[in-house]
């Protein structure tokens, strides 16, 4: 049998999810998987190729199109959409305001669930994402759920857009975050809510080495007894 670790993080979009999953991944040498970067790529796939999100056969047949692959290069996400790395275009606006949209399908979640499923058959991996301590891995050994303030989750995205994007404002991206949230919690397919065995991780005011020092101090149980047995 195997006694592979899998840490679950799920949380609001921009709380700092992959920054902590990073971290955790990098030093404990766990495999990290960013599965909003699934959902982001399949949306991508689905505005390139104007496919109708009300059309149930069209999703159908272009979910056989897409195949997603991550390339794990300095605990970074890599992630390829058919051979192409689509790692920073999957982070732009016209993603950011479809993808809500296009996770709540339910053939979609159906295929993404089922890839990250293998992806962390047996390794010690940590993913973050909205379901993963609830669909993906219930039995996942740790379980986070992580918030912040929504005005600094608000300022730590808006740092990150607007090198790229100078024509952005605080106030779309707040908005956009307070509408994906208000899409997440609410969609009928796999909505965010925490796990009843899920520890809360509020970083508002929590500096990245605190959160991780928290999440280790919580894992570090389940790797002993993993070098044990
Ligand atoms: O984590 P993120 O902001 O990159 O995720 C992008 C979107 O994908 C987010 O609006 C919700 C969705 N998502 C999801 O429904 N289930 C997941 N496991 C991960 C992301």
């Amino acid at each position: 049998m195997s006694n592979n670790i899998v840490i679950a993080i799920d949380g609001y979009s921009s709380c700092g999810k992959s920054t902590i999953a990073k971290a955790l991944a990098k030093k404990l040498h766990f495999i990290y998987i960013d599965s909003g970067a699934m959902y982001r790529a399949v949306t991508l796939y689905f505005l390139r190729n104007n496919i109708d999100l009300k059309a149930p056969e069209q999703i159908t047949a272009a979910l056989k199109n897409i195949h997603l692959n991550f390339h794990s290069r300095d605990y970074e996400t890599h992630i390829m959409l058919n051979d192409e790395e689509v790692s920073e275009e999957i982070r732009l606006m016209p993603v950011s305001e479809n993808v809500s949209t296009v996770s709540a399908i339910h053939a979609v979640r159906v295929e993404m669930v089922k890839q990250q499923q293998r992806m962390g058959k047996s390794k010690n991996i940590v993913m973050d994402g909205r379901d993963i301590g609830t669909v993906v891995f219930p039995d996942a050994q740790l379980k986070l759920f992580m918030t912040a303030d929504p005005l600094v989750r608000a300022e730590r995205r808006f740092k990150e857009l607007t090198a790229k994007n100078p024509e952005l404002t605080l106030e779309d991206v707040f908005d956009n975050l307070a509408h994906r949230d208000y899409q997440d919690t609410t969609r009928a397919e796999s909505p965010l809510t925490r796990a009843h065995d899920a520890i809360i991780l509020d970083n508002t005011n929590l500096t990245p080495d605190e959160q991780l020092a928290f999440v280790v101090e919580r894992v570090t149980p389940f790797l002993k007894k993993q070098a044990e047995s």
